[in-house]
């Protein structure tokens, strides 16, 4: 079997968001697992290729608007699975992600590669991931090709839109189909719709969020389109890399993380002593470093997560950080994105110095202090298509505490590994919180059981891959 991953970003080469991790972990689970899967991404201008050898494979000319542009193919291969990355360069269209331009260029520059079999690697199936090589799918179906597609929804709030000029650049017919006739009256043409449109198969990164897109609700605009494809959209939730975790811990952190896999019941106890002490020496590493209260008594928390207030919560956390006696907890917060949201949290900061620590970086290196020293992590979230940061937490021994959504609800069972609120609101979250604490203080041996439970969850990508394989097999088969 062999596939094609398209995506826009991959970790460490160049990354922006979860998509980016997703992108550096299945790929390297599926080719574990026996599939011939390449990558193909732009060539930017910053990519970080590291110690990682390129060398050129190929050169090939894409026609975009009325001129024939080169773009070469550059083979490399990613440092941590070794999956074979194809990067495309192109001057002028690829080297910075600025415009539509770029992705309509890279999606016609993948489609004439594999068409004209370029670089030698002709696949059963390409696998797109969000709007960015959306337009893939119908450019396939146009030219014919006896090649499958899936398109990965990572996140329905970004959709990627542009001008229907664009559809001339790219050279598709504006009478071809009625998606496209529709979006020309609109004079709008909507990437992500395009690929739900002209994808053999939708998937998105788990179960629940791939029922919640059918509604209005959670459908940002596209629910009718999504459920005109029911029984074609599955949900596959994510994994963490867990070697690569490890492998994080150990070079970030001053106290290593051990490996806390249960193998005999002799070792469980130890295996918890061991986490405890852990927490412990890393809950006063980062206590210090951030200028906080000193104390293993008092309960700290986490939020690391873009400050998107559409998506991420921070509406909700900030509103219970203003009522509740912050003296008696300790926060820290890590993400960036929105100015006035930054400026509202600053605040907290100025006014409780020893409580609540606000970080507006990117900073992997204090995220990873974070999961590994809080007794908490929270994830407000009004809608998370997966979610890593909970995964990611627990196998650290960090109880999450999120709304009842999308992946959240899919990876934490409440009560069980980390605490779930139902309804979305500043006062469901404070409850919660205040439960969660109440037991932290309280009933030690319930919250130890809890921290167990949460570090032997199975978030390994192997699962996940599997049911990427059934896909594809079932898809080459022409059973979907
Ligand atoms: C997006 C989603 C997040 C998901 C990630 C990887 O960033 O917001 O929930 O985990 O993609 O699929």
């Amino acid at each position: 079997m062999k596939v094609l991953f398209a995506v826009w970003e991959l970790d460490p080469f160049f990354k922006f968001g979860g998509l980016g991790d997703v992108a550096r972990s299945l790929p390297g689970a599926l080719l574990a697992s026996g599939v011939d899967i390449r990558i193909v991404m732009p060539f930017y201008k910053v990519l970080k290729l590291g110690t990682a050898k390129k060398k050129k494979a190929a050169e090939f000319t894409v026609r975009y608007g009325d001129k024939d542009e080169l773009v070469e193919i550059y083979l490399t291969a990613h440092p941590v699975t070794h999956v074979p990355v194809y990067l495309l360069r192109n001057r002028k269209y690829l080297f910075i992600a600025k415009s539509e331009d770029t992705f309509a260029f890279l999606d016609k520059a993948i489609v004439e590669m594999v068409k004209k079999n370029v670089v030698g690697f002709v696949p059963d199936i390409v696998h797109c991931n969000d709007h960015h090589t959306g337009l893939i799918p119908v450019l396939i179906k146009e030219e014919k090709l006896k090649i499958g597609t899936i398109l990965t929804i990572h996140n329905l709030s970004y959709q990627g839109e542009a001008e229907v000029e664009i559809l001339d650049k790219i050279g598709l017919a504006r009478s071809k189909s009625k998606v496209l006739e529709w979006e020309i009256k609109s004079r709008r043409l909507n990437f992500l719709m395009e690929g739900i449109i002209h994808a053999d198969v939708v998937t998105t990164v788990s179960p629940t969020y791939a029922r919640e897109i059918m509604t209005e609700e959670f459908g940002a605009g596209l629910e009718d389109v999504l459920r005109g494809k029911e029984g074609r959209v599955f949900g596959i939730l994510n994994g963490i890399d867990l070697d690569y975790s490890t492998d994080m811990n150990n070079r970030i952190l001053e106290i290593r993380r051990k490996d806390a896999r249960v193998k005999s019941v002799e070792d469980k106890h130890k295996i918890e002593k061991d986490l405890e002490k852990e927490k412990r020496l890393h809950k006063l590493f980062l206590q210090k470093k951030l200028h906080l209260t000193v104390d293993p008594d008092i309960p700290l928390f986490s939020f690391i997560g873009r400050f998107d207030p559409g998506q991420k919560g921070i509406d909700i956390l900030h509103k219970m950080l203003r009522r509740i006696d912050l003296e008696k907890y300790e926060f820290v917060v890590l993400g960036s994105g929105n100015h006035d949201w930054e400026e509202r949290f600053q605040w907290l900061c100025t006014f409780f110095p020893k409580n609540v620590s606000c970080n507006f970086v990117f900073d992997d290196v204090l995220a990873h202090q974070m999961y590994a020293a809080s007794d908490f992590m929270l994830l407000p979230s009004l809608f998370e298509p997966c979610g890593l940061v909970q995964m990611l937490a627990m196998f650290c021994g960090t109880l999450p505490i999120a709304h009842k959504t999308g992946g959240l609800k899919d990876s934490i069972k409440d009560d069980r590994n980390g605490f779930l609120f139902e309804s979305y609101s500043s006062e469901s979250l404070e409850r919660t919180v205040k439960k969660a604490v109440d037991i932290w203080h309280h009933d030690k041996l319930r919250y130890r059981k809890m921290v167990e439970d949460a570090v032997a969850s199975d978030f390994s990508w192997n699962k996940s891959a599997k049911e990427y394989i059934g896909l594809y097999q079932k898809l080459v088969a022409g059973e979907l």
